[in-house]
């Protein structure tokens, strides 16, 4: 363990969101210990007193063994403080909570963690006891006009994933053998791999060295007399020049698939990402901005799209002729239960956005002087980014070791992807990509869903330091 993690310094924050009486139900200490995002609550009597601690894992338990049908209170739950965890009751000296410590060295930085409060827990609760648990239900319903709203689009038709959704946004465009689709090649696979899967030919060009997306130069050159259709995907949060591939798409007859899986929230001149193609994908993996669990979506403002992907999503199936096949279709629908995770997080959105970007910015201010590190380029006023995940550029000899500092203070980097040009299966569909390849190599996320404390800032600094100073 690196010695820095033990300076004495620690800041003390309100008991509040820590602190349930013994009185309290369980179903109160649960959602207290959901939204105090640690599953720790310390439990007093009513005059404060500290008479224990219940952990999240202590509540999950008793309910498996029925406490909660005996009105059982938190009193009954609570056990020692002495348990070693990541927060540690402040006391006055009559024994009274008076605040909370965080224990940096106990609680690392995991990269990615959802952020699931009371809302989510109560929503998919009410989904249960609804029984509608598979394809159909208010939430589902709620959850597509919803995002699609956000999006500026008039339609939207959850998937079971954002890797499904692609498939499904291009099958309903009938893309296939024999044609090509523009892909940047700085992206997660399931972009070119679901081209590949309908029979056509991922093209994939090189990335802007601003904004890490396509560029309509780039994608220009690639055009054949065979391309059908461009994919624009907003890496990490950063938007596309959108307007600009539009008219290149209008002026070529080409479709638009915006993935905008890592960039919910985004905007390109004043209108949401989504709003530009003619059907959009998103993806709601739990390590994405709004999550569903698994999930993701298509939008699109054409009514015969929306209708041809509702009929595709589910097995072909003419909607108002029931058993009656159009085409081969997919099964690749949503359910209620997800759709009501997705509808919780769809009120906390611009909040969740929020507190990525500060997050952020706690990451600039201590990291930007130290020599070697790098931040994402600023792009124009046009752009008007989220942040998915928080990224640096680091020299690329230098990656490895500051991922091994991180890793022993319990901070969890991750390197960008790979570039998929780099790797075998799709090496031959590759332009010259320079760019792609080295943001790749120099990239680095940093976590980018729970806020570091000083204490947790001040070492990931040293860790950087240790190995770049
Ligand atoms: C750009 C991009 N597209 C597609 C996907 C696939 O989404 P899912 O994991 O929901 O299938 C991801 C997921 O990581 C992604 O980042």
């Amino acid at each position: 363990m690196p010695d820095d993690l033990h300076t004495p310094e620690r800041d003390v924050v309100s008991h509040l969101p820590f602190h349930a009486t013994a009185k309290d139900s369980l179903w109160a200490g649960l959602e207290r210990a959901l939204d105090n995002r640690t599953g720790i609550l310390f439990i007093t009597d009513d005059a404060g007193i500290l008479l224990g601690q219940v952990t999240l894992d202590a509540m999950r338990a008793a309910i498996q063994k029925g406490a909660h049908l005996h009105a059982i209170t938190l009193g009954e739950l609570a056990a020692s403080t002495d348990t070693v965890s990541s927060l540690e009751p402040v006391l006055d000296p009559s024994g009274r909570l008076t605040g909370v410590v965080e224990r940096g060295d106990r609680r690392g930085l995991a990269i990615a963690e959802p952020n699931l409060s009371h809302s989510e827990f109560r929503n998919l609760l009410d989904a249960f006891l609804s029984t509608w648990i598979s394809s159909g239900g208010e939430y589902l319903r709620s959850f597509e006009e919803r995002f699609a709203n956000r999006c500026g689009a008039a339609y939207g038709v959850a998937t079971s994933n954002g890797t499904v959704s692609l498939h499904l946004a291009m099958a309903t465009l009938g893309i296939g053998e024999g044609d090509e689709v523009i892909v940047p090649d700085l992206t997660f696979a399931a972009c070119a791999n679901t081209v590949m899967q309908l029979g056509a030919r991922p093209v994939l060009v090189d990335i802007d060295p601003v904004t890490w997306c396509l560029s309509p130069d780039t994608v220009e050159r690639a055009i054949t007399p065979r391309t059908r259709a461009i994919m624009p995907v907003h890496l990490f949060g950063r938007p596309a020049p959108m307007t600009e591939i539009r008219a290149l798409a209008d002026a070529h007859g080409l479709f638009l698939i915006e993935d905008c899986a890592e960039a919910p929230g985004a905007r390109y001149d004043g209108r949401p990402i989504g709003a530009f193609s003619d059907i959009a994908s998103c993806s709601f993996f739990a390590n994405k901005i709004i999550t569903t669990g698994e999930g993701g979506i298509c939008v699109t403002n054409d009514p015969d799209m929306a209708q041809r992907l509702r009929m595709l999503r589910d097995h072909g199936m003419r909607p108002e002729r029931r058993y009656w096949f159009e085409e081969a279709g997919f099964n690749y629908r949503m359910t209620n239960l997800q759709a009501s995770i997705g509808c919780a997080q769809l009120d906390r959105m611009d909040a969740l956005i929020g507190e990525r970007r500060e997050i952020h910015q706690r990451y600039v201010a201590i990291l930007q002087n130290i020599p070697g590190v790098g931040f994402p380029p600023a792009m124009d006023t046009r752009s008007e980014p989220v942040i998915w995940f928080s990224c640096v550029t680091v020299p690329s000899e230098a990656r490895p070791a500051i991922i091994k500092a991180c890793a022993e203070r319990r901070i969890d980097l991750r390197p960008f992807v790979n570039s998929l040009s780099s790797m075998p299966a799709y090496r031959r569909f590759a332009r010259k990509c320079p760019i792609s390849g080295h943001v790749s190599r120099t990239g680095l996320h940093l976590p980018t869903s729970r806020m570091p404390d000083a204490r947790l800032l001040a070492s990931m600094e040293a860790a950087f330091r240790s190995v770049l100073a």
